[in-house]
């Protein structure tokens, strides 16, 4: 096995689920999602995780799941919005195609909302968006080999504006 085929990275509610299965069919390979593989592994919500043990403790559970991901699966994978924030996860990136889904903070905030089953947006999350875009934005576009913007298109045009930059 030589990993995944594609990596979608980018925040949370750009649609990383949704275009990894819409370009996972195009391809005609399967889809995973490592947010998927925590829960599982751990058996409990990553909403649980957070409150239970902490983001760093997070983190570093995501970083072990991110690993065996790559090693393990050869289609289209999807990263959780913050896998990128750490340095070692960034590093296991290195060689592979990366797809950045991007989107602007309003365009994050109509789609997000109050989400509460997504801890870092709990509360205010205009402001918290503005933040955690201006922490990020510079992570997925060091890792990634191609960045594909989201704003106003469907997710199939999304799909197929990734296809075209593979
Ligand atoms: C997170 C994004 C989430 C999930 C966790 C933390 C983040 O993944 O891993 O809630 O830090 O941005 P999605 O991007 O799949 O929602």
């Amino acid at each position: 096995m030589s990993g995944p085929l594609v990596v979608l990275v980018g925040p949370m509610g750009v649609g990383k689920s949704t275009v990894g299965q819409l370009l996972a069919e195009r391809l005609g390979v399967a889809y995973r999602d490592t947010d998927d593989d925590i829960v599982a592994e751990q058996g409990r919500s990553i909403a649980e995780i957070f409150v239970d043990e902490g983001e760093n403790a997070f983190r570093a559970i995501e970083k072990t799941s991110v690993r065996h991901a790559l090693a393990g699966h050869d289609g289209v994978l999807a990263l959780g919005g913050g896998a990128v924030l750490d340095a070692d996860t960034r590093g296991l990136l290195a060689g592979l195609r990366v797809v950045y889904l991007s989107m602007d903070v309003e365009e994050a905030v109509k789609r997000t909302g109050l989400n509460t089953a997504r801890p870092l947006l709990a509360v205010n999350p205009r402001k918290q968006w503005r933040e955690l875009m201006d922490a990020r934005r510079h992570l997925y576009e060091e890792i990634a080999t191609a960045v594909v913007a989201t704003d106003g298109r469907t997710p199939e045009e999304v799909t197929q504006a990734a296809l075209d930059a593979l």
